[in-house]
């Protein structure tokens, strides 16, 4: 007779498996479905973690081939071993989903491997055994988006999983979508000798992010020598034995052109993933998107069925899914879990970094609310002169009268760990004042973020 739970997660990906071990440690009797060989999902096996250790890796050659000579650290003979850089590639993936196995068998949450249907409210099956739920929840992810006309064989036209999988470097990569997997992966190549061209549909790079943060972030990609096609749409693609010749005409119409790549990226968003769940059999709303429908405490509208992570509303980030994970968990055990929403960071792990959390301008504008802005370039800062990187600025935009910072933007090296004081600020209702009398470590780059808090109100010291 299959054992029962309290909880049964279906996907084990950050939201699913934190999910799963928070419920655990709160005395759930807890499994969880996962159909992958291993656990840890989208972000540690084909995601987050793959991606940023060729950031890492792609980064170190860059650097060795043109930044250390200006700090006088003259390297020659550079080569690239890629079967290496792969390889160490695949061993910081096994040790991280090896790690979410092991904090499995150290908190008691069952690992049932194979893939989950919901076979009705309350009732799991997975590889021919029914297994009854008092609580389950969705946390099955999501799946790159398709393009009419580019048929994905992972090998000349990929998504994000077969470009962090290339055995050699491209001569031409080709990226179809400008935002976060784009930018990223179009690095790594572009480090690596490929020429990359990137070509989106919109008027900007990254277009959910202030729009600032584009323009610049486009100014400081193309230094690189990353080329971009903005405004342009690709209409078609034919395959041959040496690439790929893609069609694209410009986005309001018009003429068309042809452009050769050996490698196609395409990367232009993902969408949320139920394929073969059974969720919708089971009486699960989904919206027009596919995505699952909750209310605020991640409750679909069937009892004892909750969703959360990429397969709900709201952006596709591993720690939005891990939040959601301990707050729903914590929702089962009756608990108050809640997420703020308005203090989820956002990273492009480029180099400089991008990073951005709360509203943009666009937001605040469009709400009609009353901000003032700071803002302080990383060229006045004194750590990021040693560091000879000073690209980029840090804007704080605060509240007109309360002063109470709303969002934060940020271009330049680490950025993504500098935005961290503002996203704790913004997590205790802070105001640009309380950043900025703030004891900032010197000579250090969040000291360009005291700045622009200062700058919030005019008072900025350092330029
Ligand atoms: P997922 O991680 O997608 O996990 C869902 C799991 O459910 C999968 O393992 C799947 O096999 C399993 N599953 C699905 N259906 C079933 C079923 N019926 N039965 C059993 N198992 C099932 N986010 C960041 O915050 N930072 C980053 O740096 C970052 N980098 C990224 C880089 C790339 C290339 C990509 C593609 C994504 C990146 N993301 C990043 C996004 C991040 O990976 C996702 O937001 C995150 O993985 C979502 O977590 P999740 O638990 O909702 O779903
Ligand atoms: P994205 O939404 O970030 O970017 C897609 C881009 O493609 C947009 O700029 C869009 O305007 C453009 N686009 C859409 N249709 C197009 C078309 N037909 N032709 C040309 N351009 C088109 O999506 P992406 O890069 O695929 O990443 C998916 C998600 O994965 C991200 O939104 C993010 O949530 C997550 N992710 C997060 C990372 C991080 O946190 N560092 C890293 C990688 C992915």
């Amino acid at each position: 007779m299959p054992e029962s739970f309290d909880v049964i997660v279906i996907g084990a990906g950050p939201g699913g498996y934190v999910a799963a071990i928070r419920a655990a440690q709160l005395g759930l009797r807890t499994a969880c479905v996962e159909s992958r060989e291993t656990l840890g999902g989208t972000c540690l096996n084909v995601g987050c973690i793959p991606s940023k250790a060729l950031l890492q890796s792609s980064e170190h050659f860059e650097e060795a081939n043109h930044k250390l000579a200006q700090h006088g650290v003259t390297v020659k003979g550079v080569s690239l071993d890629l079967a290496r850089m792969q390889a160490r590639k695949g061993e910081v993936v096994t040790a991280n989903v090896k790690g979410v196995e092991f904090l499995f068998k150290k908190n008691k949450v069952t690992w049932l491997k194979g893939k989950g249907r919901i076979a009705a409210p309350g009732k799991v099956e997975v590889a021919g055994e029914t297994y009854d739920a008092k609580n389950i929840i969705i946390a099955t992810g999501s799946e790159s988006v398709p393009l009419k006309g580019l048929e994905v064989d992972e090998k000349r036209i990929v998504t994000s999983t077969g470009a962090l999988e290339l055995d050699k470097v491209p001569k031409h990569l080709v990226v179809i979508g400008g935002g976060v997997i784009g930018l990223e992966l179009g690095s790594v190549w572009k480090r690596l000798g490929a020429e990359v061209t990137v070509i989106e549909f919109l008027d900007r790079l990254i277009p959910t992010m202030d729009a600032e943060l584009g323009k610049q972030f486009e100014r400081v990609l193309a230094k690189q020598g990353i080329k971009f096609k903005l405004k342009t749409k690709v209409t078609g693609s034919k395959l041959d034995a040496k690439g790929v010749t893609l069609t694209m005409e410009p986005a309001a119409g018009g003429a068309s052109e042809e452009l050769r790549a050996d490698v196609v990226l395409l990367s232009i968003g993902r969408r949320a993933y139920s394929e073969g769940l059974g969720a919708q059999d089971a009486g699960v709303a989904l919206d027009d998107r596919g995505r699952v429908v909750v209310d605020g405490k991640f409750a679909t509208n069937v009892p004892g069925i909750y969703a959360i992570g990429d397969v709900i509303a709201g952006p596709m980030l591993a720690h939005k899914a891990e939040e959601e994970g301990v707050a729903v968990a914590e929702i089962i055990a009756g608990q108050h879990g809640h997420v703020n929403y308005a203090a989820i960071p956002s990273v492009v792990y480029t180099w400089p970094e991008v990073a951005s959390v709360g509203e943009t301008e666009e937001q605040l504008k469009a709400r009609g609310v009353d901000y003032k802005v700071g803002k302080f370039p990383f060229t006045a800062n004194g750590r990021a002169r040693a560091m000879a990187e000073t690209d980029g600025f840090v804007k704080i935009l605060a509240d007109k009268t309360t002063d109470r910072v709303l969002g934060a933007h940020i271009l330049g090296a680490d950025a993504g760990t500098v935005i961290a004081e503002i996203v704790t600020a913004i997590e205790f209702g802070a105001s640009a004042e309380d950043i900025a009398r703030t004891s900032h470590a010197h000579p250090s780059l969040n000291e360009a973020v005291k700045e622009a808090a200062l700058a919030v109100d005019g008072r900025a010291l350092h330029i």
